[in-house]
């Protein structure tokens, strides 16, 4: 399968369209018109590579994420992983291909059991798969954990004891422990500081470097995603706007909305 560039692509979408159906009122509850959250999308993310999908809030980056993991099944088109078509998949053939895509959400608070220790909380998806003996798990584990930068001294001690930055590191191991070929990140650092987003994203980035997974990487703010990403894919509406290398879309914008983000991002820059 090659790309428009002539690099095999690990996941390629071919016109996606995710539409949610139209709700009909009921007493406490208002009617909703159908959405077309994302419409005719057509992205591929190269082997090794850092995809990162921007667009402000609304513009359809969720639901695309989850649509190219088929957690959202997709109203039209096709995704690609490794060659094989997912929408053709049975549930069966689908949770054992997944195995290989892992995903990180904005709010890891609400993602990690606070009454598990990080031990077992990053144990858990090897044993959900029968990987090894409870003891090569918790080895494993803990090596997850000392990649993210979590030391074994640390791992009995439940979420709770965490900062956020620390708690988000423990999701990344969890994520990574199963060794991914592809990471999705949706806001993975959007409700982190500063200074503590910019270290969770260096990790990221030396992961990448020392795993080789792809990934997609999700977040309203151009700034971010270009800070981390080796090509970005600009959202609106629930359609891409354009997608190139980040110095080209940081330098040579096509779009007048990819303009508008670059202009918020620099001001965002300079208030910081
Ligand atoms: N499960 C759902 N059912 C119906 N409509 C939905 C559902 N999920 C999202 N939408 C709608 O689809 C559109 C795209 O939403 P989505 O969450 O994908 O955007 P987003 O870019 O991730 O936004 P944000 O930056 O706020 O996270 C929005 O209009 C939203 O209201
Ligand atoms: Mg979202």
């Amino acid at each position: 399968m090659q790309t428009d560039n002539g690099y095999t692509a690990l996941l390629r979408a071919d016109h996606l369209t995710v539409r949610y159906p139209a709700r009909k009122a009921r007493p406490g509850r208002p009617s909703r018109p159908s959405v077309d959250a994302v419409r005719d999308v057509s992205l591929a993310v190269d082997a090794g590579e850092i995809l990162g999908v921007v667009g402000e809030s609304g513009s359809g980056k969720s639901s695309l994420l989850r649509c190219l993991m088929l957690l959202e099944r997709p109203t039209a088109g096709s995704i690609r992983y490794h060659g094989q078509e997912l929408t053709e998949l049975t549930p069966v053939e689908l949770s054992e291909t997944r195995q290989g895509m892992q995903i990180v959400f904005q709010n890891p608070s609400a993602s990690l059991n606070p009454d598990m220790s990080v031990l077992q909380i990053v144990s858990e998806p090897l044993q959900q798969l029968r990987v090894g003996s409870p003891r090569e798990r918790s080895g494993l584990a803990l090596e997850a954990l000392e990649k993210v930068g979590i030391s074994a001294s640390e791992a009995h001690d439940r979420p709770g004891h965490f900062s956020g930055g620390q708690k988000q590191r423990i999701a990344i191991a969890r994520a990574i422990v199963v060794k991914p070929d592809i990471l999705f990140a949706d806001e993975a650092v959007s409700a982190l500081d500063v200074t503590v987003a910019a270290r969770v994203m260096d990790l990221l980035r030396a992961l990448r470097d020392r795993m080789g997974f792809s990934m997609v990487f999700v977040a309203h703010d151009l700034a971010v995603v270009a800070a981390l990403c080796d090509r970005i894919a600009v959202m609106k509406d629930g359609g891409l706007q354009e997608t190139g290398k980040t110095a080209d879309i940081l330098c040579r914008p096509q779009a007048e909305y990819t303009r508008r983000l670059l202009e918020a991002a620099r001001h965002t820059e300079l208030r910081r």
